[in-house]
């Protein structure tokens, strides 16, 4: 079993099980934020990143089943030849309250406020005239987060955990701003 993973290599298994666009570009939102967090944090910003891009590679799979989301990811990975155990845990983590998984590590917090982030930011761009990433800021994010009908779907708590992984909430949402700027036309906002 191999402990890391190359990018050329998750880009190829992400390619084989998302299909569906909105999914590509929430997972790429993910990688990048976690890529800026890690330069932040001097972690590794490859593996983090992959981390980020893998984190739902199992959603086309498991379909109904959440209590299976995270943990099939898990398999598809390990039938693939890896073991990656900080990496995989963080992936199961981030679907704490949908299956039976908890939180604990620092990795596991900030991928699940890093790909809780992504969805109150783009829902926040498309609401602008522009709907460009240029427009979003940390306290327009801020105020939207406090509003419990925004983007409904967006687990507020997760994106406030970030602070149990040392990182102060105006800083990450800084950050995971600019990451998603810096591939704003790829992003298409
Ligand atoms: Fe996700």
């Amino acid at each position: 079993m191999k402990s890391t993973i190359t990018r050329g290599e998750a880009v190829a298994i992400w390619e084989e099980y998302i299909t569906k666009p909105h999914l590509k570009l929430h997972m790429r939102e993910s990688e990048i934020i976690m890529r800026k967090l890690a330069a932040h944090l001097g972690a590794d910003p490859e593996q983090w990143g992959i981390t980020g891009l893998l984190h739902d590679l199992d959603m086309e799979k498991v379909e109904d089943d959440y209590s299976k989301h995270g943990y099939e990811t898990v398999n598809i990975l390990k039938s693939k030849g890896y073991d990656i155990p900080e990496m995989f845990a963080a992936i199961v983590a981030h679907a704490e309250g949908v299956n039976d998984a908890k939180r604990t590590t620092k990795l596991d917090y900030i991928l699940a406020a890093s790909e809780s982030v992504t969805g109150i930011i783009s829902a926040y761009v498309m609401i602008l005239p522009n709907k460009n990433l240029s427009g979003a800021n940390v306290k327009s994010i801020k105020k939207r987060m406090k509003q419990a009908r925004f983007a409904a779907a967006v687990n507020r708590d997760f994106i406030r955990d970030i602070e149990k992984a040392d990182l102060d909430l105006d800083t990450f949402l800084q950050l995971a701003i600019e990451a998603m700027q810096e591939i704003s036309d790829e992003l298409g906002m």
